[in-house]
């Protein structure tokens, strides 16, 4: 079994998410369960591709670039941010939007001292400085939708 995170019951449409690969088969209702890969059904990409947009810490999801309907018949059932060590879902229901919002922290920037002779390094303003910044590189964050109808989908950021 490989690293899918999502699995679907063809019988009784339970949907998991695994939380932690023990390499076992999961099964449901007698059968194997299916495995769901990201954007595979041939369906309106524009309705079903998330659109994520950051802001601080703030992930706006709508799904997607032209608006998924929300009917009885047809709807987005969950929306879900994937990043290290961290999955959250919203559940939604026919007749909302679209659309999720999540809190990532951003990623953090520290002064790191480098010892009082190090002349080498200069400050923002030029002098010498005997402290480095570094940044926090920001860990990939991926944002899944999955219709009712169409299956599930993604965007990486
Ligand atoms: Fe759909």
């Amino acid at each position: 079994m490989d690293n899918a995170l999502f699995y679907r019951c063809e019988r009784c449409g339970n949907i998991v998410a695994l939380v932690n690969v023990g390499g076992g088969t999961l099964s449901c209702c007698g059968q194997e369960m299916t495995k769901l890969i990201a954007n595979s059904t041939d369906a309106a990409q524009e309705k079903h591709v998330p659109v994520a947009v950051k802001k601080g810490e703030e992930i706006q999801v709508t799904v997607g670039s032209v608006l998924h309907p929300m009917t009885d018949e047809h709807y987005i059932q969950w929306i879900a941010m994937v990043t290290d060590g961290k999955i959250e879902i919203k559940y939604l229901k026919p007749g909302m939007e679209p659309k999720a919002e999540f809190i990532v922290p951003v990623a953090h920037s520290e002064a790191v001292y480098t010892g009082e002779n190090d002349e080498e390094v200069m400050n923002c303003e030029g002098q010498p400085c005997n402290f480095v910044c570094r940044t926090e590189t920001p860990k990939p964050i991926t944002v899944y939708a999955y219709c009712n109808l169409h299956g599930l989908w993604k965007v990486e950021l």
